[in-house]
């Protein structure tokens, strides 16, 4: 078999990975043909023969002997230019870009006119080991819930495990190397959506991703909430879930409250990890770092190798959009806390409130004041749709005797 011949964009933490693999494994299907950067004289962690390396993305489009391009570059325009202009010009693709991918309706129609391949293990590192599995299950699988962020879960083992408060954990994190500088799209759960978007489009076959999935990150998490939800026998994890009925899906990024005893309560700090639960019931868990050079790197070395050999399997071939259920219709059980004033009678008021809206209870405990005026009350509420326990909420906060937001977090059965 002639080695493919493989333009690498970005020599950064991921770039240099893949690079080193190439360079160093001499693996026998694949060839480095060029690297592209964007500051060449930039220092690099090990040297490269300079006639590899360019800043000119036509060097590598209009090459006609490059076979595929990996983008590990980042953002948004260069890169979706770069993987427009590369797959018009007939060379398969590999990227580890969730925030192009997971709107990757475009690409992956051209990929399919063209007939050539998009490799995107590398865009949900964690689990990409089960990409085939996973693309040949379309319709078998019911249930995915997954822990996709490594910063999130890092930061949620601390406070959990060392009580270390959020802004404690996440300085760790970031001196760490696993959170960014801005965290933000970490802590919002937009890298859990995007991963999610993109895993739910694997397994029900489609590149037409839904945009709006609801999507709740962790900022609002206090150190109380993770001490009430483990004197309930519960640990917080943020998870990406998708649900599949008939003919729609449940889909939605969340911190929830999950049994202390399950397999994804116990995977801690930056690992990620996924469960999925088939037509027939039956769930099975992978668990796997989900981030960093090497990780990152052999999901791509994998796609590389998978389109030498021709196998075209991970990728969804449908236009066919998934229909998204209103996220207001789920149907769980809910952790509330409640801050309120410490006076005979409030409780009735708020408990008042839930039962007109025919919310039943199945715990509810006074915790110590939170300040001068204020005290904490967790209550935790039997199966109740989201809409109508919003709806409560809603007049709940305005009385008069609530001092603050009530947290709502979902309860994982
Ligand atoms: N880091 C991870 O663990 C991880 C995991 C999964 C997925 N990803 C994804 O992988 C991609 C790369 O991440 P990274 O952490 O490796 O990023 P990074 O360290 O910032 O590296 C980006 C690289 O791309 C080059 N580059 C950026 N814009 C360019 C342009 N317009 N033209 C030419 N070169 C350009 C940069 O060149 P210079 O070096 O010359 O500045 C740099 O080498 C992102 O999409 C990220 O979301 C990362």
């Amino acid at each position: 078999m002639e080695a493919k011949r493989v333009a690498v964009a970005g020599f950064g933490n991921v770039g240099k990975g893949v690079i080193e693999i190439l360079l160093q494994k001499q693996i026998q299907e694949l060839k480095l043909a060029k690297i592209v950067v964007k500051h060449p004289d930039k220092s690099r962690p090990f040297n490269v023969d300079p006639n590899l390396v360019t800043t000119d993305f036509a060097t590598v489009v209009n090459d006609p002997t490059i076979d595929i391009v990996v983008e590990v570059m980042g953002g948004i325009e260069d890169a979706r230019s770069l993987i427009m202009d590369a797959l018009q010009n007939g060379k398969d693709i590999v990227t580890a870009n969730k925030a192009i991918i997971s709107s990757g309706a475009e690409i992956f129609s051209l990929a399919a006119k063209q007939r050539r391949i998009i490799g995107f293990r590398g865009t949900f590192v964690g689990c990409n080991t089960l990409i085939h599995d996973l693309s040949l299950s379309a319709g078998r699988i019911h249930k995915m819930c997954a822990i996709l962020n490594g910063t999130c879960n890092y930061i949620l083992s601390r406070m959990s495990r060392l009580g270390v408060s959020f802004e404690q954990a996440l300085k760790e994190a970031q001196e760490q190397g696993y959170a960014e500088a801005d965290a933000s799209e970490d802590i919002d759960g937009l890298d859990t959506a995007r991963k999610i978007q993109i895993l739910s489009g694997v397994i029900n076959n489609t590149f037409n991703m839904p945009s709006d999935v609801f999507c709740e990150g962790i900022r609002e998490i206090t150190m109380q909430d993770i001490q009430y939800s483990r004197e309930l026998g519960y640990i917080i994890k943020l998870v990406g879930m998708v649900e599949r009925e008939d003919n729609s899906a449940t889909i939605f990024v969340r911190p929830v409250l999950m049994p202390q005893g399950s397999l994804l309560a116990s995977v801690e700090d930056a690992n990620n990890a996924i469960e999925l639960e088939d037509n027939f019931g039956v769930v099975s868990i992978l668990v796997a770092p989900g981030a960093g050079t090497y990780p990152t790197a052999v999901a791509i070395i994998n796609d590389l190798l998978d389109i030498a050999h021709g196998d075209t399997s991970m990728m969804p071939t449908s236009s066919t959009p998934i229909i998204l259920n209103d996220a207001g219709d789920i149907e769980a059980r809910y952790y509330l806390r409640l801050t309120v004033i410490d006076q005979p009678g409030v409780l009735a008021q708020i408990t008042r409130i839930l039962g007109d809206h025919k919310i039943s209870l199945a715990s509810v405990i006074q915790k110590a004041e939170v300040s001068a005026k204020a005290v904490s009350v967790i209550v935790t509420t039997y199966t109740v749709r989201e809409k109508e326990l919003r709806a409560a909420l809603a007049k709940i906060d305005h009385l008069e005797v609530v001092k603050a937001k009530t947290m709502v977090i979902q309860i994982l059965a």
